[in-house]
C-alpha cells in the first residue's frame, strides 16, 4: 500500500473492487455509476484525495420564506425525510403572520498562538501593546486586501492559560468580510507565529520559547445572528390534535424551556435546529464542521449545554427566536468552485456572507419550530414515517400499481416497515419473510 496516493485512480478502483469488495464487478459498476462527466469530475476530484467517485446526497428547495420581507426559495442538502417539507411548512405558517426576522450582531471571528516560554513576563499587556505594534508593520502586506474590503486583523490579546505553567495564548480578532476567512486567519496566524518567536528571542535570548500551533477558532461568539418570528398568541390559530392557539402557545414554550433546562432534550433539539442549518450550510459549499463545532460550544457557554433557541409569551404575544454563531463565506473556498454551491447562491439571490447568515438561521428557526410543533400536537413520527414510506416501498420495489394501492391503504394508519411488509405480502399473496423489522 506504500504510495497508495500516488497510484493512479484506475489502480485504485481496481485495487478497492478487488480487494475490499464480495463482488468487484458490481461494486466497479456502481463507483463508476457515480462519476460524471471529465470536466465535473475533475472539479469534484480536486477537493479531495484518493476519489473513487461521487456520493450523491439529495438536493431540494424549501420555498416560502419571507426573511426580513424578501422572499426566498431555499436549496436544501440533506438526505433525511421531512426535514426539507417541514422547513417549508414552517416558512409557509410565519409568511402569513410577518415573515421571519433575521439580523446579523457580530461578525468577528478568533484564532490563536498558543506558545510556550520561560520568560519573566512580568506585565503581559505591555507585552502585548508591543508586539500587536510589531506584528502591523511587518504583516501589512500580507493584510492589504483584506484590509481593502474593510476587514483584517482587528485586535489581539495574549492570555496565561490556567493552571499551565509558562503557556500562553495571543487570541487574534479577525473580520474577513465575505469569505469565512479560514485560510486568511490561519495564514495571517502562521505568520504571527514565526515573528512572535522572533520577538521573544530578541527580547529574551536567555530564555526557552517554543510555538506550539497557531490556528483558527471554530468557536465564534463574536460572529453571531439572530433569526426570529412573533405574532399575537391568538393569531396562531388552531392545531391539529385539537390545541387551541393557547393551549398551543404554553405547551410550545414549555417545550423550549425543557430543552433550555435539559441537556438530553436540549441534544435533540439544537440537532433539529441543525437539520435545516447544515443542509443550507451544505447546499452553499460552507464548512458545516465547523458550523456545528461553534453552535454546540456556544450552547455550553454558561456551563450546561442548552437549547438554541427561545420562546417568551407576554401580554398575549408569542415570541421564539435563535441566537447562534455562524461562520460563513460567499466568496473563495468551496462557494464558486463547487457548481452547485455557486448555483445555490445564485438562486438566493447572491447574498454577501452577512444575508447568506441571516438566510441560514432562519432557515434553523423554521426547522426548529416545525419540529416542536409536531412534537407538541401529533407527534414526528406520523408525518416522518409517512415520508419514509416511499423508502420501505423502494426497499421492497413496490411497482407503481403497489406504491399507489399500499399508500391510500396507509393514509389513515400507523406506517411501520413490518406493517407495509404485511400488506405487500397480503397483495402479492407470497410471503418476502426475513427482513430486519427495523430499517
Ligand atoms: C429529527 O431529525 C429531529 C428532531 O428530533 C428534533 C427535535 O426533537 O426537536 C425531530
Amino acid at each position: 500500500m506504500n504510495g497508495f496516493s500516488r497510484w493512479s485512480k484506475e489502480q485504485k478502483l481496481v485495487w478497492v473492487c478487488e480487494n475490499l469488495s464480495s463482488d468487484a464487478r458490481q461494486a466497479r459498476a456502481l463507483f463508476e455509476s457515480f462519476q460524471y462527466d471529465d470536466e465535473w469530475q475533475e472539479i469534484l476530484d480536486g477537493f479531495s484525495e484518493n476519489t473513487l467517485t461521487n456520493f450523491p446526497m439529495p438536493y431540494g428547495i424549501a420555498p416560502h420564506f419571507v426573511i426580513n420581507g424578501r422572499e426566498y426559495a431555499v436549496p436544501m442538502v440533506i438526505e433525511e425525510s421531512s426535514v426539507v417539507a417541514a422547513a417549508s411548512a414552517a416558512a409557509k405558517f410565519w409568511k402569513t403572520r410577518g415573515g421571519i426576522k433575521a439580523e446579523v450582531i457580530e461578525t468577528q471571528k478568533e484564532g490563536q498562538v498558543h506558545f510556550y516560554t520561560t520568560a519573566p513576563i512580568y506585565d503581559i499587556h505591555q507585552l502585548q501593546e508591543k508586539f500587536l505594534q510589531h506584528l502591523e508593520e511587518r504583516t501589512a502586506d500580507f493584510t492589504a486586501n483584506m484590509r481593502a474590503r474593510g476587514g483584517g486583523l482587528k485586535g489581539m490579546i495574549m492570555e496565561r492559560i490556567p493552571d499551565m505553567p509558562h503557556q500562553y495564548q495571543a487570541r487574534f480578532a479577525f473580520e474577513t468580510c465575505d469569505s469565512m476567512g479560514a485560510n486568511f486567519i490561519n495564514s495571517v496566524l502562521e505568520e504571527a507565529a514565526d515573528i512572535l518567536l522572533e520577538f521573544l528571542l530578541e527580547r529574551f535570548p536567555e530564555e526557552e520559547h517554543e510555538i506550539v500551533m497557531a490556528i483558527l477558532s471554530n468557536y465564534t461568539p463574536n460572529c453571531i445572528v439572530r433569526a426570529s418570528v412573533e405574532c399575537p398568541i391568538e393569531d396562531l390559530g388552531n392545531f391539529p390534535s385539537g390545541l387551541t392557539a393557547n393551549e398551543f402557545a404554553a405547551k410550545f414554550h414549555r417545550a423550549i424551556s425543557i430543552a433550555r433546562n435539559d441537556v438530553f432534550r436540549a441534544t435533540t433539539h439544537n440537532k433539529g435546529i441543525y437539520n435545516g442549518i447544515d443542509a443550507v450550510v451544505i447546499a452553499t459549499g460552507n464548512d458545516f464542521r465547523a458550523v456545528e463545532a461553534g453552535g454546540h460550544a456556544f450552547a455550553a457557554r454558561d456551563g450546561q449545554y442548552r437549547s438554541l433557541s427561545h420562546c417568551t409569551l407576554q401580554d398575549g404575544h408569542f415570541r421564539f427566536w435563535l441566537e447562534i454563531p455562524l461562520a460563513l463565506g460567499t466568496v473563495g473556498g468551496l462557494t464558486k468552485l463547487h457548481p452547485l454551491a455557486a448555483l445555490s447562491l445564485k438562486i438566493l439571490g447572491q447574498p454577501n456572507a452577512c444575508t447568506l447568515m441571516e438566510i441560514v438561521a432562519a432557515t434553523g428557526l423554521a426547522q426548529n419550530f416545525a419540529a416542536i410543533r409536531s412534537l407538541v400536537t401529533v407527534g414526528i413520527q406520523k408525518g416522518h414515517m409517512k415520508m419514509h414510506l416511499n423508502n420501505i416501498l423502494t426497499h421492497f420495489q413496490a411497482n407503481v400499481k403497489e406504491k399507489s394501492e399500499v399508500l391510500a391503504h396507509f393514509e389513515d394508519k400507523v406506517v411501520s416497515f413490518g406493517a407495509v411488509r404485511n400488506y405487500l405480502e397480503r397483495l402479492r399473496g407470497s410471503s418476502s419473510h426475513g427482513q430486519d423489522e427495523i430499517l
